[in-house]
């Protein structure tokens, strides 16, 4: 998603410096030794083995640990807080709250709302109330509950639905929208439904996903003077620095944030947290490093979620497949502050396919409920959900194949941009024609019907459905900046700022060195994400990390070749063009008898190491760089328990090169699984009559998908268009297009094996059994 002036939503809170122009703009890679292959993880060992010291592994001497007392209400003003019992129980070493010196300091969501760390009025439950630090996390979390805390509760709001309902109770004193209706239009909406053949109108919602990454959210902070140092899970450190040098009013330099290892965030740790600011806060107070991780239930109630998203989508469409118009309405919640609860949702239907009109209006209205965050591909999977499926239903009222009409209307430019920029590449044809292909789509098709005409398997259904998607960010851009060393032995350390969030970040740039180089990958050192010692870069979000920063680093090893060539050329005497180097030797193209270890270049050892600096080069010019997306997929309906059983998936992707065909397909098999999640079991579920608290706030009651929800089978076919235009590696982001079309897709083949739609998720058998039983009655 990018604001107003271009920048990605995951960038606009962190200053962006000017990025120097690069200094090579290489061509791309005609033939790959290393890059492309399927590789494992250079840190599969540490991870798998329990070696990685995540953050919240980390431990230190003398540390304290933290506990967040939290409102227990959906909406209360706090009346008086009363910690004089709880600063006398065994092992507490600090209690904070509003009124503690140093803690009474803005905090903001986003979007320029203002609250406080500890704000009086708790527009939500789990708002923050005050914090203790103690010897032990037992000791802390019974301190924090021996807190007395007086409310007054208030009248709370959790059904979006109901927010601009007049007499719905007032989330904030200045009413319940948030920010100004959001109109996009092109065309002529009417005219275009007017030129339709047919014309059809649909509700749909999706429910409000929790993040929930296997990490908790957390920190510990530590001061050494006015030094801050912070061991933060966290998508980008250099975010968290910002936004703690900003909330406590420090330097920037002396606030240092290290995050080595990160279990999971998908946009919910694209910044800090009030939890990063309490626990250096309590930090402070004590003088001790402070640990401070939240529990599982904290995490489902304040740190995001993807929002509930309601939509009302129109469409045109004429007889041979051309589409006239789409029309969406979106109202959606970002929760209790300003935190996008509608954006992006818009973005497919504005240009997933070609459409003269086209209108959207999108308005955001505030609950008493947690904010949202960014959460895998925001907005996208929602849209996709309403497109998707009006698609399929279009296709079905003109007696098309799906398929077809999805080819019938394939963009090569963005039309919802500003000039109609074309895309650099445009895979969704390939994408479809692929996916049908390896999918068996119209065997499939008509093997499903067949068998249900025939009822031949009884009670179950068989359906296959496909959805396509693409995503509006996933292009990466400047800034990114990054330092390769070169030792005398041949070996390199790689030097960038960048996260890796599990995708296999390190192990794609090591790839990157690796084929220019010819080191092997264990002959190098990664030193990433820590503002103290690594170069600047953007969080880990967007699917942006590999295409911005794969460039930098092949333009700073390839800065290091120069170098090196320029000293073998001398001791060599031969042409630094004619030179090329594998390991720890630089050899001669023309003559490879003659080659010298780097660490006998006679003007190596003075200068000890080789130091290149690699850029980020800007995209190119009046294009865009957006990844494309298709699925396919099979599913069995049981018509007596409302029970789907996903049978199998085949997923299409073009994210142009593709940099490791093992970390790439992993990122296919997690994206879709975050797209069961959407479709069949998540949902976050508030009790809206008598209390409004979140009444599923566990893994056990919050379902995520498991190894037995997941299909039997799912294939990943990489649509391979090296993107030479896009970016020096070719690269275009992979993660968030993956889970984009999978809950339409799988909604589509629901639909195709028992006819009926559905519009709201998620799939479970009890919502599915009385929409069958419904259908039943209905005839
Ligand atoms: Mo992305 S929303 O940063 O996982």
């Amino acid at each position: 998603m990018t604001d107003e002036r271009g920048r990605p939503y995951y960038v606009q809170n962190i200053p962006v410096p000017e990025t120097p122009r690069p200094r090579q703009n290489p061509a791309a890679w005609k033939k790959t030794d290393v890059v492309g292959k399927r590789l494992p993880r250079v840190d599969a060992y540490e991870r798998l083995s329990g070696s990685a010291v995540y953050p919240s592994d980390t431990s230190l001497p003398d540390m304290l640990y933290g506990a967040i007392l939290r409102c227990p209400h959906a909406n209360a003003k706090v009346l008086s807080v009363d910690a004089r019992d709880a600063e006398r129980m065994p092992g507490v070493r600090a209690v904070i709250m509003q009124n503690t010196p140093g803690a009474n300091v803005e905090w903001s969501y986003g979007r320029g709302y203002k609250t406080k760390l500890f704000d009086p009025h708790c527009r939500h439950e789990g708002e923050e109330v005050a914090a203790v630090a103690a010897e032990t996390p037992y000791q802390a979390w019974d301190a924090a509950k021996a807190i007395k805390v007086k409310y007054e509760t208030l009248p709370f709001l959790s059904d979006e639905q109901e927010a601009l309902e007049p007499g719905a109770p007032a989330v904030h004193e200045s009413g319940n929208r948030s920010g100004d209706v959001q109109v996009y239009q092109r065309g002529n909406i009417e005219r275009g439904f007017a030129d339709a053949d047919v014309v059809l109108e649909q509700n749909y919602r999706t429910e409000s996903e929790l993040h929930t990454p296997m990490e908790l959210h957390g920190c510990v902070a530590k001061w050494d003077g006015n030094r801050l140092t912070v061991w933060e899970s966290t998508q980008g450190v250099y975010a968290v620095q910002a936004r703690i040098a900003e909330v406590l009013s420090l330097p920037m330099a002396n606030v240092r944030v290290i995050g080595h290892y990160m279990g999971g965030g998908f946009g919910s740790k694209l910044q800090a947290g009030k939890y990063t600011i309490i626990a250096a806060l309590l930090a402070k107070m004590t003088a001790r490093p402070v640990k401070l991780f939240l529990t599982r239930e904290e995490t489902y109630l304040c740190v995001g979620n993807r929002p509930p998203t309601n939509m009302k989508l129109k469409a045109g469409v004429k007889k041979d497949g051309t589409l006239t118009a789409l029309e969406l309405t979106v109202l959606g919640s970002g929760g209790a502050y300003p935190a996008g609860g509608a954006s992006g949702v818009d973005w497919v239907v504005r240009d997933l396919y070609t459409c003269p009109n086209v209108r959207t209006s999108l308005t955001d209205v505030y609950t008493n409920a947690g904010p949202a965050r960014a959460c895998r591909a925001p907005g996208h999977p929602q849209g996709a959900w309403a497109l998707e499926q009006m698609m399929d239903a279009l296709a079905e009222s003109i007696h098309m194949d799906p398929v077809e009409l999805r080819l019938k209307n394939i963009p090569t430019y963005s039309q919802a941009r500003e000039g109609n920029p074309p895309y650099t590449t445009t895979g969704l044809r390939e994408c479809l024609e692929e996916g049908a292909k390896v999918f068996g789509w119209e065997e499939s098709r008509k093997r499903t019907a067949d068998a249900n005409v025939a009822d031949r398997l009884g009670h179950i259904r068989r359906g296959v459905g496909m959805a396509s998607a693409m995503w509006a960010a996933g292009g990466g851009g400047p800034p990114s900046t990054v330092i390769v060393k070169l030792f005398s032995d041949g070996s390199v350390n790689l030097n960038m700022g960048a996260s890796d969030i599990g995708t296999g970040t390190k192990t794609v740039m090591a790839m990157v060195v690796s084929e220019e180089l010819g080191v092997p990958l264990d002959k190098i050192q990664i030193e990433h994400a820590d503002t103290g010692t690594t170069q600047f870069a953007t969080p880990s979000g967007g699917s942006k990390t590999v295409p911005t920063e794969s460039p930098a680093v092949r333009a700073a090893v390839l800065e290091v070749k120069k170098q090196l060539f320029e000293l073998a050329s001398k001791d060599l005497k031969a042409d630094a063009t004619d030179l090329d180097v594998k390991g720890d030797e630089v050899i001669m193209k023309s003559d490879p008898s003659k080659k010298i270890k780097i660490g006998n270049l006679s003007d190596f050892r003075r200068r000890g190491v080789i130091l290149g600096v690699g850029y980020r080069g800007p995209n190119p010019d009046k294009k865009v760089v957006n990844p494309f997306a298709a699925q396919f997929c099979e599913v069995e309906v049981n018509t007596r328990t409302g029970e789907v059983k996903l049978l199998r998936f085949v997923a299409t992707n073009d994210s142009g090169r593709v940099m490791n065909r093992l970390t790439y397909d992993n990122q296919v098999f997690g994206g879709i699984t975050w797209g069961i999640g959407l479709a069949m079991t998540e949902a976050r579920l508030l009790d809206k009559t008598q209390t409004g608290k979140m009444v599923n706030r566990n893994w056990h009651d919050y379902k995520i998908p498991t190894a037995l929800d997941m299909p039997m089978k799912i294939e990943s076919h990489p649509v391979d268009l090296d993107d030479t235009e896009a970016n020096t590696t070719g690269a275009k982001g992979l993660g968030e297009p993956v889970t984009i079309p999978t809950a339409a897709a799988i909604a589509n083949a629901v639909y195709n094996a028992i006819k009926i739609r559905i519009t709201s998720t998620p799939i479970n058998p009890m919502t599915l059994s009385r929409l069958i039983s419904r259908s039943r009655k209905e005839g």
